[in-house]
This record gives C-alpha cells, structure tokens and sequence, in this order.
C-alpha cells in the first residue's frame, strides 16, 4: 500500500462488509490515495468493477497510477459528493453493489503544506479540496462578518470559545491579512486556549468543513447512493467526527423506518417498507494494533447499510 500519501483505515472490515458480490460494481466515492480502491479490487473477480471518484485533482492522479494494473475494470472519475449520479452515469453504469464514503482529508492533503489543511507547518490558506473551484479559506476570512465567523467555529468545530476566537482573528485581519496557516495560529493562540492543540484542530477542522460545504455535500452524496444501489447493496461509512457520523445517522434513519401508522391503528394502512437495514447495530472501530501503527484510525467510526 503507499503509505507515503494515504494509508486506508479499517481496510480488512471495509472489503468484509461491502463487497457482496465478486462480480459486482462498487463506486470508492473518496478515492483518495486509491488504498481503499485497490483493497477492493483485490477482492472482486474478473467481471467484477471499481468507479473511483474524487474531488482533488491530485488524489485522482494518484489513484489513476496506483490502479492502473487494474485495466478496464476500473475507471477514475473527477466528481465531488454533490455529483456522484453524473459520476456513475459517466462510468456507464446503472446501479451499484456497494458504495464507500471515507470521509475528511486524506493524511497527503493534510501534511502538503502548500494545500493549507494543517496548523503544524505554514502555507497558504487555502484548503479547497478541489482547488480549481470555490472560495479559499483565507478569502472566507477576509470577507466574514465576526458572527458569521463565530458560527462556522462553533458549529463546524463545537468550539466553546467561537465567539472569542472569532473576535481574535477580525482584529488580526485589522492589522494585516490572515492568509496562511501560521496567521490563524497566531490568532487563534492570541485567546490563550487551555489545549492549544486540540483548539487548533477545531478550529481548522471547522473552516475545512465550511470552505468544502462538507456536510450539505455528505448529505447529497449519502442521498444519492442510495438511490443508486441494488437490493442486497451496501454503503459504507467511515467518519471521523461527530458531526459527520450524526448525520450520516440522521440521512440514513428515516430509510431505515418501516410502518408508520399511528400505533392506536390495528392493522398497517401504510404498506411502508424499510429501504435498508443496518448491518450492525454498533459502529465498527479500530483495534489497538491499527490505532497503534495508524494514528489517524483512532477516530474512524465505520457503519454499513443494506438495500433492503
Ligand atoms: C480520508 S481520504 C480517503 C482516503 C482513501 N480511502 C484511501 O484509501 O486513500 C478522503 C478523500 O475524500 C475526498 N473527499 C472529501 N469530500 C469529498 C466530496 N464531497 N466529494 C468528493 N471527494 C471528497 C478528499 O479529497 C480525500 O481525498
């Protein structure tokens, strides 16, 4: 596996849990360093297919090299969450037999200084996931009203000090742009927070996650995937934090109700049936031994759902 640009977390209980059928087609939604594509693909017979899709230019390049002794059984496709039915319509497929989401950034955008995900070197700030579409974090800064910028911190990074740390950065950008990573550190270490860290990381987390749309995008992509699978197809999930596995689990509820007749009713008048089911009723984790040669795995919170 190249583990120099991404290594694959929960890999062995990924390819357990989705693929269903060896011979079928499976879309890798966050492609990635392709780890995950080629745990797949290792698994699928020859008939089987692999769409491998991303919105970074640069992991699609990655992963079209990783994959490439693969040949026609796969294809690698530029597409973000928001247009995954065009992604698979353009791969010249109908349905699916699985689905994965390995949600956040991968371990190269985040230590590629130049793409502005981390607060542990300097660059510029930028991270766009796809940097050829949207506005940058620094352009974000620059325009933001203080409570509009204290909301993103607060919901984005259920950072308690939002409103404080929000107040920190306007007053730096009085003085001079906030534009590059060591800029927001400084303001951000301007509030003195008590885990420095751990502060950073919220708040980084949270301009990420505004810059990108990631949640009104996750929101879509989960919509149409599973619009996109056959009966006995599975999604799978990987999340990283709350606010994603919330609403993975807030999309995917409702698909997972059957009758809803009011109780007092004595026979079902509304013929409702569940669309999916989940495969286990607990969220897979890392074990030590991943967590241990993998630290970003200590957070992975992998679920899977059935078409019914
Ligand atoms: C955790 S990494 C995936 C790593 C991959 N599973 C591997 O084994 O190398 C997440 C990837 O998802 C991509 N991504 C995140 N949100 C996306 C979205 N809305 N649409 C398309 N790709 C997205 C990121 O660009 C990143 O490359």
């Amino acid at each position: 596996m190249n583990g120099a640009y991404h290594v694959p977390v929960l890999a062995r209980e990924v390819v357990e849990g989705l693929v269903v059928d060896r011979d079928g087609v499976y879309l890798d939604a966050t492609a990635g360093g392709g780890g995950h594509s080629a745990a797949v693909l290792a698994a699928l017979g020859p008939t089987g297919r692999l769409i491998a899709a991303d919105r970074d230019p640069e992991a699609v390049a990655e992963t079209r090299q990783r994959l490439s002794p693969w040949g026609g059984q796969v294809t690698v496709i530029h597409g973000d969450f928001a247009a995954l039915r065009d992604t698979v319509a353009t791969a010249g497929v109908p349905a699916l037999n699985g689905v994965l989401f390995d949600l956040g950034v991968s371990s190269h955008q985040l230590d590629t200084p130049a793409r502005g995900f981390g607060f542990r070197e300097e660059g510029p700030l930028d991270m766009r996931m796809d940097p050829e579409t949207g506005e940058s974090a620094a352009t974000l800064l620059a325009r933001l009203a203080e409570a509009d910028l204290a909301r993103i911190l607060y919901d984005f990074g259920e950072e308690r000090q939002a409103r404080r740390i929000a107040r920190a950065v306007c007053r730096q950008r009085q003085e001079q742009p906030v534009a590059t990573t060591a800029d927001l550190r400084r303001a951000v270490e301007r509030t003195h927070p008590e885990r420095l860290t751990k502060t950073l990381a919220r708040v980084f987390q949270a301009l990420r996650i505004a810059v990108n749309g990631e949640l009104v995008q996750l929101e879509q992509g989960l919509r149409a995937a599973a619009s996109l699978l056959l009966p006995g197809g599975r999604l799978a999930v990987i999340a990283y934090h709350s606010l994603e596995d919330r609403l993975v689990k807030q999309t995917m509820g409702p698909l997972l109700l059957g009758c809803i007749c009011p109780p007092a009713l004595p026979v079902c008048a509304c013929g409702r049936e569940p669309a999916f089911r989940r495969v286990q009723v607990r969220a897979r984790r890392a074990d030590a031994a991943e967590i241990g040669a993998n630290r970003r795995s200590r957070s992975a919170s992998l679920r899977f759902y059935e078409r019914v």
